[in-house]
């Protein structure tokens, strides 16, 4: 018999927690150049292709079956995949699946939020590191901050459970943003996340330059009367803030922080069905040998089992590692 749906101790670690939250990479491609995720741009690698829909089905029935309630689509930037809304409608459609969410870069947004609410994605995340136009244009490669925004709103009207936006806190570049993105949320129900920049592999000169503490921001929030909420169960790593005034809200997310790993409650995969075990962690576990025809669930469920069972305390950032992780498009942030 398949276990419980739900049931916690099915997904549960060596340091008690429990794991409810997949976040499951379709695609490695992007076609932004974030200077500190992909500043030469997206090069392709040579290996096997990505999921295809039949094993990001089979993936995400056998995790939903041992609890895991939310996924999470990410990338690279998922929705360059032709088939996304395909992927939409499948995983919404996994027995046990309770919330779909995606992360996007807010391209072409404008035209699919509603197709993509319609079609089942509950709620979304746009990565929207700067309301200043050329700040923008200069950190993405792109100039266009206007049609990201309109697509921000077209979430807004299409009805998502939830719509956040996350910046990543760049010294010296977006620090001093904190009140265009306040007068964003002061009537709009949308939660920006500040999110302290994480070392990878590729990215060590520019990690020493414009990493900044999240606690800067959380110290200028409490100064203008912004009161810390607590936790909610299959929550994200934020720190949340809320304000009487404001219709929105800030979250804080903060890796580098004590701690941080102690309410970790998710798992990863890459789009070429590696199981992370942390963001960070040294090398992904292959499972595609297990997704090639259903009667491997059971198979997979077990082998993700046991997985868990090698996952580590903590990521060890502080002391300064970073992993085999390159750069968030590789395994989706
Ligand atoms: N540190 C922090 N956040 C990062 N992202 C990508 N690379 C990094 C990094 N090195 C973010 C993106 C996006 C999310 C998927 O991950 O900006 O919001
Ligand atoms: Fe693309 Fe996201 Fe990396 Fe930017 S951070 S280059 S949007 S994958």
């Amino acid at each position: 018999m398949p276990p419980a749906i739900g049931k916690e101790s099915d997904m549960r670690d060596a340091y008690g927690r429990d794991f409810s939250y997949l976040r499951l990479s379709v695609t490695d491609v992007c076609n932004f150049s974030c200077s500190y995720c992909l500043p030469d741009g997206f090069v392709k690698k040579p290996g096997p292709g990505f999921l295809s829909l039949d094993e990001i089905r089979r993936l995400a029935t056998a995790f939903a079956a041992l609890g895991m309630w939310k996924i999470r689509i990410t990338g690279g930037e998922p929705s360059l995949r032709r088939d996304f809304l395909k992927i939409i409608q499948v995983l919404k459609s996994v027995n046990g699946v309770k919330t779909l969410a995606t992360t996007t870069n807010g391209y072409k947004l404008e035209q699919k939020a509603q197709i993509w609410r319609d079609a089942g994605l509950d709620a979304i995340n746009i990565s929207i590191d700067s309301l200043d136009a050329s700040t923008f244009h200069q950190l993405t490669g792109h100039d266009r901050l206007a049609e990201v925004m309109n697509g921000v709103e077209a979430c807004l009207a299409a009805g998502y459970k939830s719509v956040k936006v996350n910046a990543v806190l760049l010294k010296g570049v977006n620090d001093q943003d904190l009140d265009l993105f306040l007068d964003f949320i002061k009537s709009r129900p949308i939660s920006v996340r500040f999110i302290e920049l994480m070392r990878t592999g590729d990215n060590a000169e520019y990690f020493k330059r414009y990493h900044l503490a999240a606690s800067k921001i959380s110290d200028q929030l409490q100064a203008l009367g912004w009161v810390q909420k607590s936790r909610e169960a299959g929550a994200g790593p934020a720190q949340e803030y809320v304000h009487g005034e404001f219709t929105g809200r800030i979250g804080l997310i903060a890796p580098y922080s004590k701690d941080f790993c102690t309410s970790c409650n998710r798992l990863r995969v890459s789009a070429r069905g590696n199981l992370h075990l942390c963001l960070f962690s040294e090398n992904g576990i292959s499972m595609r040998h297990l997704l090639q025809c259903d009667s491997q669930i059971p198979a997979l469920q077990a082998f993700v089992r046991q997985s868990l069972g090698y996952k580590k305390v903590s990521h060890f950032l502080h002391e300064g590692f970073s992993g085999s992780t390159q750069k968030l498009a590789d395994i989706g942030g």
